[in-house]
Formats: C-alpha cells, sequence, structure tokens
C-alpha cells in the first residue's frame, strides 16, 4: 500500500489527507456488525469476471483511475479553464473501490462476491464509511457516484465526472488489454498442452500481468509469450 500512501501524499489539504490516509491503513467498516473481513486489499481483484479480475488487479486499477482522472482535471483546468479541486479528485479516485475487497472471497476456481456484498456492495459500504468518517461531501459524492448511470446518484460535480469517466476508461481498457493477452495465451497454452478455459486463463493472469503479455507479444514476439507462459505455469512442455 505504499504506492497509494505515496499517492496520497499529493493531497494538499492537510485534514483531507489525514483522513485518506487513515482510510487507506485502516479501511474496515467501523460498524461492529460488519463481520466481512474479505480479502487484503493488494491481493484483490477489480471484479469477479469482468475488469482487472486477477490478483492485484484492484491496485492496478485504482491508480490508473488516480492518473487518468488527475489528467482529465488538468484538461478540464487549462483548456477549459475550470475550477476543479484537484484534492478531492485524489481523495475520492484514491477511496472510489476501497471497499471492494470485503465483498470478494477467493475459492478453488477463482474469485466470488461473499455473503456482504449480498447485502451491501462496495459503493453503500465506502459512501455510509467515509460519511461517518466525515470526509467532505464532494469526495462522498464522487464514490457514490463514480459507476454514472449504474449508481443512485449520477455525477453532478466535475470531480465526480472526471473519476467516473476515468472509471470507465481504465476498465475499458483493461478488458480490450485481457481480450488480446487471453487470444496470445490460448494458443500458446494450447502448443504447450496446458488447459485452456477460463481457470487456467485466471491462474496465468494472477502470475503474469495481461499487460506484459501483450506488451511482450509486440515486442519480443511468440517464442518470448511461450517461454514467459511456461515459466509462470511451471510447465516442462515443448
Ligand atoms: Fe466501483
Ligand atoms: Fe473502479
Amino acid at each position: 500500500m505504499e504506492r497509494f500512501i505515496e499517492l496520497a501524499n499529493g493531497i494538499i489539504d492537510p485534514d483531507l489527507k489525514e483522513k485518506t490516509i487513515r482510510m487507506i491503513q485502516n479501511p474496515l467498516p467501523t460498524n461492529p456488525d460488519w463481520r466481512h473481513s474479505g480479502l487484503e486489499f493488494r491481493k484483490s481483484p477489480a471484479s469477479t469476471n469482468m475488469h482487472h479480475c486477477y490478483s492485484g488487479g484492484l491496485i492496478e486499477h485504482t491508480i490508473s483511475v488516480v492518473k487518468i482522472s488527475s489528467a482529465i482535471a488538468d484538461v478540464l483546468a487549462s483548456v477549459h479553464n475550470a475550477d476543479i479541486n484537484k484534492d478531492v479528485v485524489l481523495a475520492g479516485a484514491l477511496l472510489h473501490d476501497i471497499m471492494k475487497p470485503m465483498t470478494y472471497e477467493e475459492r478453488e476456481n477463482g474469485y466470488d462476491a461473499s455473503d456482504g456484498a449480498k447485502i451491501l456492495d462496495h459503493i453503500i459500504l465506502a459512501t455510509v464509511e467515509l460519511y461517518r468518517r466525515d470526509f467532505p461531501i464532494s469526495v462522498v459524492h464522487i464514490v457514490a457516484a463514480h459507476h454514472g448511470k449504474g449508481s443512485t446518484v449520477r455525477p453532478l460535480t466535475l470531480e465526480a465526472l472526471a473519476v467516473h469517466l476515468a472509471d470507465t476508461l481504465d476498465a475499458e481498457l483493461n478488458n480490450s488489454i485481457m481480450e488480446g493477452a487471453k487470444r496470445i495465451s490460448n494458443a500458446r497454452l494450447k502448443e504447450l498442452g496446458c488447459n485452456t478455459g477460463q481457470e487456467a486463463l485466471r491462474k496465468l493472469f494472477d502470475n503474469i500481468s495481461p499487460y506484459k503479455i501483450v506488451m511482450t507479444r509486440q515486442k519480443d514476439g511468440r517464442d518470448a509469450v511461450r517461454k514467459l507462459v511456461k515459466e509462470a505455469l511451471d510447465v516442462s512442455g515443448d
């Protein structure tokens, strides 16, 4: 989580910075009736079967949302002269999916929703927790509205719009990369005599980032991908 703390240190307002860092270090819901500890943040996927659905996917996604929303805020400020609060964007982006790990469980063949998630989803959990911890309402709104039309409230501030668009864009980017990595890997898995189903791919992406597979194919070719897959799955096929 050091990377998150480093990013949170970019928040200028001392009170918001302190609250954000405290939330990153201890995100567990403060309601004593909540009993689902979920996964560790650093190991958590960002979804069970869609974007970033592999170990470490949530960290990748959150860092990307921080960077993309910050770039959108810069465009709004420098090109359109918008008065946009970058502290609020940064805190909202860092915390937008902070409760996702509480809503997952690891199963033998992948990730699934925990019992807790069936009662309260990650947006409700984070929204009530940020409200309870006295975060500025502008930050609570970002978290509540970050799924856009899929949220109970739509993004109604530039800061919330920046985080919502960054969230959507990064999920789309990852879906495209995963599609490419699946195609590239399936061919090599077949050559190595391995299974090519969903479970085999999840195991592969838990060990190698799909971005690395796509970049290796583009830069170094098929044989380099084959070597990468072979090492990641520890198979001896030739
Ligand atoms: Fe989300
Ligand atoms: Fe997200």
